[in-house]
């Protein structure tokens, strides 16, 4: 397989290649004047199994460059051209909340399967669907940053306890708090709108004392960690550790959960963000190997 990084975390790229004992291409990314993309494969793709590895946090200005790459590999002669999305973006409208809205899951998935042979990604936010299979047709792989954020916490944390912040965080906190032997605590949270939480303090009853560990797939405003931080320092907790998987952070979202009394903040390098800690490179990996291994296997 031949990988082409367009956007990720540093480092992520070569450690990739490095799991998978495949080699990195070069590909060059321009703008012409009027804004449009200009996309140049260097490395020659012809025959290959070729992947493109691109985060898609911010997606929109990051789409038609993808899209072009993928049509350049399939225009030289790839045998197969794969995703490699470590964040998945467009998951969260998977329904139309008001009548008129997009689904944009649907669409983006649409979009996508059109353009690449599979995908592998990092932990996509699948709440009402039950997997990714409901918005994209080709084969998709998603593996969990679970272990790889347990094996942090059980180093890092001593006494850890594990806090969802809401009930679509169970899936995550769940399986953190059962690698690191103990029970989540699962918080209930009413989203009144894009930057406006609130979150139920009932639930800190149960809390056992240690270290409270609040563990969440996707930090984007930033509000559900912000009072999940507040509510627990109210309750007299110190330093409410977050462990997060996908860093989008939006604005000075991650400047306000520090200033909101927040220990350590981190997070998985599926985006790249100063907060960064976990690596979740060989999950990643081994979701290629899934991915790849019937369509490389089919040519032979
Ligand atoms: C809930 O749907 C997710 O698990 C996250 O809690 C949510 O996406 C975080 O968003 P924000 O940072 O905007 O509160």
């Amino acid at each position: 397989m031949l990988l082409f990084e367009l956007s990720a975390a540093p480092g992520l790229a070569t450690a990739l290649v490095g799991h998978t004992a495949d080699a990195l291409g070069e590909l060059a990314l321009s703008h012409f004047p009027d804004g449009e993309s200009h996309v140049r494969l260097l490395s020659p793709v012809e025959g290959r199994d070729v992947a493109l590895l691109c985060s898609l946090d911010r997606p929109d200005a990051k789409l038609v460059p993808l899209l072009l790459a993928a049509g350049a590999a399939r225009q030289q002669g790839a045998r197969s051209v794969g995703l490699v999305a470590p964040y998945l973006a467009y998951m969260r409208q998977d329904i139309a909340f008001r009548a008129g809205e997009a689904v944009s899951a649907a669409i983006f998935g649409e979009v996508l399967s059109a353009r690449f042979d599979w995908l592998v990604t990092t932990d996509p936010h699948l709440h009402r669907l039950p997997d990714l299979a409901g918005v994209y047709s080709i084969p998709a792989v998603a593996v969990s940053a679970s272990e790889a954020i347990a094996g942090w916490v059980a180093r890092e944390v001593e006494n850890p306890v594990i806090v969802g912040p809401d009930e679509e965080s169970a899936q995550w906190a769940g399986r953190i708090a059962q690698a690191a032997g103990g029970r989540a605590t699962i918080l209930r949270k009413v989203r009144s709108g894009p930057y406006s939480v609130t979150i139920d303090p009932a639930g800190l009853n149960e809390l056992a004392t240690g270290t409270p560990v609040i563990v969440d797939d996707i930090a984007s405003s930033g509000k559900t960690l912000i009072e999940a931080v507040r509510l627990l320092r109210e309750r007299g907790f110190n330093d409410p550790v977050c462990a997060v998987v996908h860093p989008i952070f939006a604005g000075e979202s991650y400047e306000e959960l520090r200033a909101a009394g927040a220990g350590r903040v981190v997070s998985t390098n599926t985006i790249a963000h100063p907060s960064n800690a976990i690596d979740v490179s060989s999950a990643l990996a081994e979701g290629i190997a899934r991915a790849l291994g019937p369509i490389s296997g089919a040519g032979d």
